[in-house]
């Protein structure tokens, strides 16, 4: 049985830790959030993550897992502490590596024993090395100590699954020794697992987002010609996906991506190029696409309503995607200060992300359901694709509204279906017949031929 002490019990954190203390390792979550620890001895999830609570559970009764805020007690006895601390976007859209910093240097200030310290947290080219630096300069005398990078690819809302059924495991370290000791660790995981330098494990994990991201881009910018000559956008991607080569994933237009990774990923990407005298043209071709998404679900909104002062627009769903309490970088956020900059109120329901949501989203009304949300609003938006949007009653919402108007911002909704309960609907990238070729909007929509 190994010990892990796993720093950092946040979204990428906790999972780790329950996961591997699941898989019969002894773990030690630790965290300098007293407020966090102290919930988690009583059972308390800081985070929402379907199945996180029943796993943590199950591990705790086991005597596998255990919370603290002491480096002392997290590293008495273990044999890898994994970083998974926070690397938000600095100033300049650089990454803000204070947190990794710090905990380096309180692991090597707490460290009694021979150590590889592996870095979770999405960190850019050269932090490894860096790490080792401040490791070794702040130990009280030597102790032997390795650095192994170990990028994490999970997705929240579906990251338990995830990080047991990984695609593949990415290590890299200039000691091949402990590569091969962090890569026993993953064995139970059966995923492909590439072994590589430090600095090429840490790219792998940028280049994988930006391409991702550049994926969303790429089909939101296709969503705009579409709208322009009457094409939809949802069977282009049908149509495209099977194609091998392209594959079905991330051909979803929408509102762009949010969140905690893709927006700082890309940026921090974009900065290291730069930085080194770099063009990052596609890189921020993905920035700028991205970023006009919020502003646009807003405009096709005041198209189909008008002017919006005095009148209310309702949000369906505020978290970044389905699945998750996590607002970081949420698209709803920046749409409903616009909205509320032109004079409307705004209504908002989530499943899960109101409580996040709330100190976030100043003077927006949040209602316990989506019916009483909906009422008296001149429209609304469907911001986040969760499962339970889609079994709305429709009819009822529409009997409810001031005017049943209707942006799809993720496309989960048939636009006959909506046409014919009397919405005045409208998707992203779906065929219009052409009607915004004179920025007019007719609302009788064309209907997908498979009725997607
Ligand atoms: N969230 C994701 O879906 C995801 C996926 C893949 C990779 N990542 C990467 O993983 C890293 C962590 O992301 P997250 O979303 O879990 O962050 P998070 O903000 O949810 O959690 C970070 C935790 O680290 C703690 N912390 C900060 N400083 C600390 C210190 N000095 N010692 C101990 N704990 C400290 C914080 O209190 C917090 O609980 C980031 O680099 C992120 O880019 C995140």
């Amino acid at each position: 049985m190994k010990q892990i002490c796993v720093v950092g019990v946040g979204y990428v954190g906790l999972v780790t830790a329950a996961c591997f203390s699941d898989l019969g390792n002894r773990v030690i979550a630790l965290d300098i959030n007293e407020e966090r620890i102290a919930g988690l001895k009583r059972g308390e999830m800081p985070i929402y993550e379907p199945g996180l609570e029943e796993l943590v559970e199950r591990n705790v009764r086991a005597g596998r897992i255990k919370f603290t805020t002491s480096y002392a007690e997290g590293l008495e006895g273990t044999d890898f502490a994994f970083i998974a601390v926070g690397t938000p976007s600095g100033v300049d859209g650089e990454a803000d590596l204070r947190a990794v910093a710090a905990s380096a240097k309180s692991i090597a200030e707490n460290m009694r024993d021979s150590l590889i310290i592996i870095n979770k947290s999405t960190v850019p080219v050269g932090t490894g090395d860096w790490v080792a630096e401040i490791v070794s300069s702040n130990q009280p005398e030597p102790i032997p100590f390795s650095v192994v990078s170990c990028p994490e690819f999970l997705r929240e809302g579906s990251a338990i699954s995830d990080f047991m059924q990984p695609h593949r495991t990415v290590l890299g370290s200039l000691d091949p020794e402990a590569a091969e000791k962090v890569a026993q660790l993953h064995l139970p995981l059966r995923a492909p697992i590439v072994i590589t330098d430090l600095r090429t494990a840490e790219m792998i994990k940028y280049a994988s987002n930006a391409f991702l991201a550049t994926k969303i881009s790429f089909i939101n910018e296709i969503a705009n010609i579409c709208e322009e000559l009457g094409a939809d956008v949802k069977e282009v991607a049908v149509g495209m996906g099977y194609d091998k080569r392209i594959g079905p994933f991330f051909l979803d237009a929408g509102l762009g991506y949010g969140g905690s990774c893709f927006p700082k990923d890309v940026k921090a990407l974009a900065y290291m190029a730069a930085e080194k005298g770099r063009h990052p043209q596609l890189l921020n071709a993905v920035m700028e696409i991205n970023d006009d998404r919020r502003p646009m679900v807003v405009r096709q909104v005041m198209e189909l309503v008008g002017d919006l002062k005095g009148k209310t627009v309702g949000l369906l769903g505020l978290s970044f995607k389905p699945n998750t309490d996590d607002m970081r970088d949420a698209p709803a956020i920046d749409i409903a200060k616009m909205i509320q900059a032109y004079g409307a109120k705004v209504h908002a329901y989530d499943p899960v992300a109101m409580e996040v949501a709330a100190p976030l989203m100043d003077g927006v009304e949040m209602f316990s359901d989506p019916y009483s949300m909906a009422a008296d609003c001149d429209a609304l938006i469907v911001v986040t694709e969760w499962n339970e949007f889609k079994n709305l009653d429709l009819e009822r919402i529409c009997e409810k509204m001031r005017s049943p108007v209707l942006v799809d911002g993720r496309n989960i909704y048939d636009p006959a279906v909506m046409a014919k309960i009397g919405y005045t609907y409208r998707g992203i990238g779906r065929g219009y017949n052409g009607s915004y070729h004179n920025g007019e909007v007719e609302h009788e929509v064309i209907a997908s031929p498979t009725g997607v």
